[in-house]
């Protein structure tokens, strides 16, 4: 078994989800242990994984800060290591949204990270009206209008791809497999 490390953030949970879907994945192979960098606060010795995932949802066009700290504080180990970055948010539900080379987000990710990622996949996430507070369900429902997509405020959307999900998890399992 490989000792693998997820490392996410999430406000409303669907990334965390999005991670449980790899790891059920991954199960014959792996050993997953999960780092929630907005509640975890104990040491890790990244070098002990062979593989370490991190994830992080976009709210208002910015990744977590908690992520970039986390990243930032580790570069150089996840220079090293065998490490790919997802990134999880509402516009990748759009066709060609979902592309790591041309997406605005992952520009600006390039810019602000240490960490240089060689595998990184963006799928899209949830739309959960009736969980945000009144700001954030008025901007996003403009968002939504603006851009297309289900403006019903008292409606949940599961956006997510979950056969691009289990592509990019039979790719790790491949990968895993292969790492002697
Ligand atoms: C307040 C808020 C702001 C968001 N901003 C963006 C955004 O700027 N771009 C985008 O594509 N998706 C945006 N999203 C969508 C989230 O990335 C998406 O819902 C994701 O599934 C949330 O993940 P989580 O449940 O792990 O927190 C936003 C969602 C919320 C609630």
């Amino acid at each position: 078994m490989k000792n693998v490390l997820f490392v996410y953030a999430t406000t409303d949970g669907h990334t965390y989800k999005i991670l449980r879907n790899i790891e059920q994945n991954l199960q014959e192979v792996a050993k997953v242990q999960y780092y929630n960098v907005n509640t975890d606060t104990k040491e890790l010795k990244l070098e002990n994984y062979n593989y370490i995932l991190i994830a992080s949802p976009i709210r208002y066009g910015h990744f977590s800060k908690n992520i970039y700290n986390f990243i930032n504080t580790n570069s150089e180990a996840l220079n090293k290591l065998n490490a790919s970055f997802i990134s999880i948010n509402l516009t990748s539900r759009k066709e060609g949204k979902d592309n790591p080379k041309t997406s605005g987000y992952l520009k600006k990710f390039n810019k602000k990270s240490l960490w240089q990622p060689k595998n990184i996949a963006m799928f899209a996430g949830k739309l959960d009206y009736p969980k945000y507070k009144f700001f954030d369900k008025y901007m996003i429902k403009l968002i939504m209008y603006l851009t297309g997509g289900e403006t019903n405020t008292s409606k949940t959307v599961d956006y997510t791809n979950w056969r691009k999900v289990k592509e990019f998890s039979t790719a790790i399992k491949k990968d895993l497999a292969n790492d002697k």
